[in-house]
């Protein structure tokens, strides 16, 4: 089966499109390279064997979409990652993420209604539950006012799937809110690759430890939690692809009961700042130097996720653990800085 995978030389799209090789579906890849390098493929190419077919292109170049399309009509699914993701960038252009996160899906949808097959998975987040009431989070919680341009698009994005699975019985679409991925494949050959000073706090730290940035910050240790920092669900990233390998495969066998599916994909176990610190510590063998400061606008104080439903429905729960998430993201900075 023939997969187009939008964002695909991006950080999870990557992964996920060694994980679609590995079950042999054959995969054509889309990006603009705005957050990626063509270097990618080789990567890919390295873990699995096969280099998949690649286009440069932007999504939201209508005309150059259509061309695509016209010549991949044999398109029995798509994995859609092709964002802009930074959230204090959002909130200084939030017209560009309008067009390069809401726009580029619309663009998507129109072509896909022309297919014999509409099967999408939709790369959401778990930002559309903010300050959640109750830990785990389920896929029941109430949406939350976004708190960024970039955490209203996933909210949008996922109300267009829904208004378009409604008028559209061919369609058939899952929403994955991922939780925090982090971590690399094993083999080092691909893994995250943050332009600039990393917003994330894993790159941070191993940016940290390498020696790029001199300290890392930790916001807050008075929030109300046990050791005073927030609580996140760090989940390793090839667990993440690995959820949209049996998401498109529910999709494609027309097992959905509803158009339209959400899923929580996450390990179901918070970690705060600390324990990420100190698994960092463990498998790295030395310490990290960072030093308490103010809290971080907009940071909730809790995120965990319930994966009831992703264990129960698609069959899929998370493998690995922090620290094989922080071993493997060690690995991959040691890898990159070393070339
Ligand atoms: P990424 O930036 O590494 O990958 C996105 C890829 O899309 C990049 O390769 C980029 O070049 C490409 N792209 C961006 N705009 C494009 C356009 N207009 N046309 C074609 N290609 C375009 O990001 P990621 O971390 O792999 O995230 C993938 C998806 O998952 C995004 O939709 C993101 O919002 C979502 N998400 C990410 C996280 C996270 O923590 N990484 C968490 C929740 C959701
Ligand atoms: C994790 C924890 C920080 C950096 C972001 C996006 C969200 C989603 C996932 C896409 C927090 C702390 C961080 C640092 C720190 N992405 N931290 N020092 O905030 O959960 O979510 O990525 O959809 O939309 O907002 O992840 O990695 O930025 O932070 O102390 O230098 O680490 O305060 O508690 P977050 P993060």
């Amino acid at each position: 089966m023939k997969i187009l995978v939008t964002g695909g030389l991006g950080y999870i799209g990557s992964h996920t499109v060694v994980a679609l090789q590995n079950e042999g579906y054959s995969v054509v890849i889309i990006d603009n390279l705005s957050n990626s390098s063509k270097s990618v493929l080789s990567g890919i190419e390295n873990i699995t064997g096969i280099k998949p077919q690649f286009e440069e292109l932007d999504l939201r170049d209508k005309h150059k979409l259509n061309d695509f399309f016209q010549r991949h009509q044999d398109i029995d699914g798509v994995v859609h990652f092709a964002a802009s993701k930074a959230v204090g960038e959002s909130a200084k252009k939030p017209l560009f993420y309008y067009e390069n996160n809401v726009s580029t899906l619309i663009n998507l949808l129109q072509e896909l209604k022309k297919l014999n097959h509409q099967n999408i998975i939709f790369s959401s987040s778990c930002t559309v539950y903010g300050e959640a009431e109750a830990m785990p989070i389920t896929e029941h919680a109430p949406i939350k006012p976004a708190q960024s341009p970039y955490g209203n698009t996933k909210q949008i994005g996922e109300e267009i799937l829904k208004d378009t699975c409604q008028v559209n019985s061919n369609l058939r679409a899952i929403a994955l809110r991922y939780f925090n991925p982090i971590g690399a494949h094993s083999s080092s050959y691909i893994g995250e690759l943050p332009q600039g000073e990393p917003q994330n706090l894993v790159p941070y730290i191993t940016q940290t430890a390498i020696g790029l940035r001199e300290q890392l910050s930790v916001f807050g240790n008075d929030y109300p939690t046990e050791d005073g920092t927030c609580i996140r669900d760090y989940i390793h990233v090839v667990d993440v692809a690995k959820a949209h390998v049996v998401a498109l495969s529910r999709s494609l066998k027309t097992k959905q009961t509803s158009n339209f599916e959400i899923f929580n994909i996450g390990t179901g176990k918070g970690s705060s700042v600390f324990e990420v610190i100190n698994s960092f510590e463990n498998i790295s063998n030395q310490k990290l130097n960072y030093r308490i400061v103010e809290r971080r606008q907009g940071d909730v104080i809790s995120a965990y996720a319930d994966t009831t439903k992703a264990e129960e429905i698609l069959g899929w729960s998370s493998e690995l653990s922090l620290n094989d998430a922080m071993r493997d993201a060690w690995r991959w900075e040691q890898k990159i800085r070393t070339k």
